[in-house]
């Protein structure tokens, strides 16, 4: 039986709904390739509300009876969510059968527009606010996943890194140029978190191929499995960081503390607590860091996302560490 985490439940954040354009309102160009592509003009498309970009996500219905799931966006709507697009379809393209992804079907890119035909996954996302048994499914599956990914089947993607080394060691900027907005705790400690992060890249080292962007918005419920879907952020790492990066994300939206998760994260058993704590100060710092930026173009409540997601890590790394 569903059961919501009541004892726990947050104020619930919704995931930023991004303006969506539908399948009609895509350029020709971008439409004739999906044709092309398919092989069958479509007969139906429904527009998915999940997700970030303010690009299209389309659920196709061809006239042949045949689905394909579309996303596509322009650079001129966001500069990042077309390199996204990009970055997801070098990562997609090298990902294994089987193990829980969609299948990448074709790539649209005229330097302007970028789309991708994937399979279609006749899922749907986990109810929000979190239910236990919803969560405790995507648990297991996602232990599924990095057991069948350790080591990582494909070499086309970096290591976590490499490929967060813009994004992690926030306090180290926030230490040096505390900005307006930041809140008493984090400015409190910011030599101390300064100090605990340094190490974060030794920290997350694996050969695990993490999603690296796992939230509600990622996955589709599939009977007893789930499918992770928007994998631009794939890298190798530790299997634990993909569920310490995941964790925020749940207990803003109504599910238990971040720790709950990580306690049942069958990888994190074996794992350095001190790595751990490092890496939940890497993660904290991240989000502290993006909410106080200015929004990106199309996407008005990204920040106040993050800001949510920065104040459960940061009361999970005061947890952690102790300092009041
Ligand atoms: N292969 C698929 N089949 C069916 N539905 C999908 C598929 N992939 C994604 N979806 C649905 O569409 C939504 C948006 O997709 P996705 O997460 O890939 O895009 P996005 O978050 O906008 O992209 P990005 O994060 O790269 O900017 C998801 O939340 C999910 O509900
Ligand atoms: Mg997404």
């Amino acid at each position: 039986m569903s059961r919501p985490f009541r004892e726990h439940a947050d104020p619930l954040a919704a995931a930023p709904r991004p303006r969506r354009p539908d399948l009609h309102e895509l350029p020709h160009r971008v439409r004739r390739w999906v044709v092309d592509t398919l092989g069958s003009e479509v007969s139906h498309s429904t527009t998915q509300t999940g997700g970030f970009s303010p690009g299209a996500a389309c659920r196709l219905l061809l006239n042949s009876g045949e689905r394909a799931f579309l996303k596509a966006v322009s650079a001129t709507a966001n500069r990042e969510a077309a390199a996204l697009h990009r970055r997801e379809a070098l990562t997609a393209g090298s990902l294994p059968p089987g193990i829980g992804a969609p299948a990448l079907l074709s790539v649209f890119d005229d330097g302007e527009w970028v789309g991708l035909l994937m399979e279609d996954i006749d899922g749907r996302p986990p109810t929000q606010p979190w239910q236990a048994d919803e969560l405790e499914q995507v648990l297991s599956s996602l232990a599924r996943l990095h057991a069948n990914v350790t080591p990582s089947p494909t070499s086309a993607v970096s290591s976590f890194a490499e490929s967060h080394a813009d994004q992690l060691g926030a306090w180290r900027r926030l230490a040096a140029a505390p900005p307006d907005g930041l809140d008493a705790w984090s400015r409190r400690h910011l030599d101390l978190l300064a100090g605990l992060e340094r190490v974060w890249p030794a920290a997350v080292d694996g050969t695990t191929l993490l999603h690296a962007d796992l939230r509600a918005d990622n996955m589709l419920l599939v009977g007893n499995n789930v499918v992770f879907v928007d994998w631009a952020w794939a890298c190798t790492g530790a299997a634990w960081v993909d569920t310490v990066a995941f964790a925020p994300s749940v207990a803003m939206q109504g599910g238990p503390p971040p720790q709950w998760l990580l306690d049942r994260c069958p990888w994190a058993t074996a794992a350095d607590p001190e790595a751990v704590t490092t890496v939940v100060a890497a993660v904290a710092g991240y989000f502290t860091e993006q909410a106080l930026l200015p929004s990106p173009a199309n996407l008005p409540s990204l920040r106040d996302f993050q800001a949510r997601q920065g104040h459960h890590a940061r009361t999970w790394l005061r947890e952690r560490t102790g300092w009041r």
